[in-house]
């Protein structure tokens, strides 16, 4: 990671090295941390960060969700973002807020701690590279299960969520994948571990419900609008494993993945080479998110210099 300037923590900007906590800082123990991924894009007219709005909301739910009082209201946050990108001075970063009990009390019980709130930015490309874009993934169903909403709410970006995901992404890395897409405990398409997935068959796009258990992507609802606008046939419905075999195309939606092809799942090629519905989509995305696209301005916060 190349080291910017500063790091919003705590209501003030402190220099980047200076942005540490300590070993017993009580969310590092128990998972108790909740944060958000936002990218901040060039266009022609400075930079400008893509729904924004959204995604504070959805830290602010995930707050609420495990009571934690921030002390700092939605405005506030989303000014912290604009600064952060301003005082940092480079328009393509991707933005991290996050909120964490801190140092204090130890034990189950995070309602005694201070609860820590800071808006980190770096530059970080596509997740998945460059080549997800063009060429796509290879990617493995996982033989773990997607964590389940009656144990840990999905809706909430907690820290916790993601030791489940690792575990997947690592046994994928470890079968020579490139990702992982986990299946629910009822046996149907989830999500991978950081992004939600969509389906092409028949000229239809397709992605799981909610109610399947995933983190509702602000991605996944930017591409269901595109849909819309585009007039491409689409619902909400449950695959199984080997509907993601016999796929025309598949492909990941994320905030730091982008719109990323699949081109192969368990060594099974993914189609015939056309990718003519993704290819629209993330045409779109990358016209929308670097401000190229009129009817989605309202979609970008600008960063005045
Ligand atoms: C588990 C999971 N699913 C899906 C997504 C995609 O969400 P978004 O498009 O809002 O980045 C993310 C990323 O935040 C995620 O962590």
């Amino acid at each position: 990671m190349r080291e910017l300037k500063k790091i919003w923590m705590d209501g003030k900007f402190v220099d980047w090295r200076d942005a540490k906590v300590h070993v017993l800082t009580h969310g590092l123990h128990y998972g108790y941390s909740i944060f958000e991924g936002i990218r901040c894009f060039s266009t022609s007219k400075g930079p400008a960060i893509f729904r924004l709005k959204e995604h504070i909301e959805r830290f602010l739910n995930s707050a609420k969700i495990y009571r934690m009082d921030l002390g700092y209201t939605g405005k506030e946050i989303e000014e912290a973002c604009k600064d952060q990108i301003r005082l940092n001075g480079k328009a393509e970063s991707y933005l991290r807020p996050i909120a964490f009990t801190s140092y204090g009390e130890m034990g189950l019980n995070p309602l005694k701690n201070k609860i820590s709130v800071a808006v980190a930015s770096w530059e970080w490309g596509p997740y998945l590279g460059r080549d997800a874009t063009e060429r796509g993934v290879r990617a493995t169903v996982s033989s773990w299960v997607r964590i389940d909403s009656r144990a840990l709410p999905l809706q909430a970006k907690c820290a916790a969520n993601y030791a489940n995901s690792a575990l997947a992404k690592m046994e994928a890395i470890a079968a020579g994948y490139d990702e992982a897409i986990l299946l629910n405990s009822h046996g149907v398409v989830a999500e991978g571990p950081g992004e939600n997935i969509f389906r092409v068959k028949d000229g239809i796009l397709s992605t799981p419900p909610a109610s399947s258990g995933i983190l509702r992507g602000i991605t996944r609802d930017t591409i269901i609008q595109f849909a819309q606008d585009l007039d491409v046939k689409f619902y909400r419905n449950d695959s199984t494993k080997e509907e993601l075999y016999t796929s025309d195309e598949l492909f990941f939606s994320g905030t730091a993945v982008g719109v990323a092809k699949i081109r192969e799942v368990d060594g099974r090629k993914v189609g015939n080479g056309e990718w003519s519905i993704t290819d629209k989509l993330q045409k779109l995305y990358g016209k929308a998110t670097h401000g190229k696209e009129k009817r989605y301005e309202g979609w970008l916060t600008r960063v005045k210099a």
